[in-house]
């Protein structure tokens, strides 16, 4: 299986990731847990140049470039070689992130996402859980985390709805892979939601 953990800034999706791994591992399964941008040296070399600096650091369409250069080499080292030896591989974020961080909030860029993830990536998972919660509460999570990646948190409330928005329609539009999980309440609740769906 090929499963992505998507949503908004400070959703806790990484913790979904990280409780569902522990779940199939403890179940016996070879679980690889992952993350984008990143999940390879040299996508994480990337990622650097893509979370922290300020907002206008980069154009939408740049951003494009630099998160398909990082998914690229993390598909090739990482995701590839787990899935051929049949292990379930597991990433916080994928492509969907880039079709709404990227596609939906400053301007519609969805054809161009789109046309570089045929041309370079061209695989979706499995299973996608977009872990849902209101945008302030998003940000208020992110802000007592503090540290240098926020670039795309300063962004501020406004983006944060539109992501929160666009992550809607792509359920909407892909039902069969993409759930929306209610990520309100204990860790452990919102892991019992994503457990049933899946
Ligand atoms: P993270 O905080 O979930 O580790 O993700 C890092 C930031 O990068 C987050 O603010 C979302 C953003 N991002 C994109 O804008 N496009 C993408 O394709 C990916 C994978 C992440």
């Amino acid at each position: 299986m090929f499963i992505s953990f998507e949503g908004i800034d400070g959703s806790g999706k990484s913790t979904q990731a990280r409780l569902l791994a522990e779940a199939l591992r403890a179940e016996g399964r070879e679980v690889v847990l992952t993350r984008e941008p990143g999940g390879s040296d040299g996508a994480e070399a990337i990622r650097r140049l893509l979370v922290e600096g300020g907002t206008d650091r980069w154009s939408a369409e740049t951003e494009i470039l630099l998160f398909n250069a990082a998914r690229r080499d993390h598909l090739e080292r990482t995701i590839r070689p787990a899935l051929q030896r049949g292990a379930t591989v597991i990433t916080d974020r994928f492509a969907d992130s880039t079709r709404v961080y990227q596609g939906v909030t400053r301007g519609d860029l969805t054809e161009t996402v789109e046309a570089l993830h045929k041309l370079m990536i061209g695989i979706e998972p499995d299973r996608t859980f977009v872990i849902d919660i209101a945008p302030v509460e998003g940000l208020a999570r992110g802000a007592a985390r503090g540290g240098s990646e926020d670039r795309f948190e300063s962004m501020g409330l406004g983006f944060q709805e539109k992501l929160r928005a666009g992550f809607a329609e792509l359920a909407a539009a892909q039902p069969a892979r993409v759930r929306i999980i209610d990520g309100s309440g204990a860790p452990e609740d919102v892991a019992a939601r994503v457990r049933a769906a899946l």
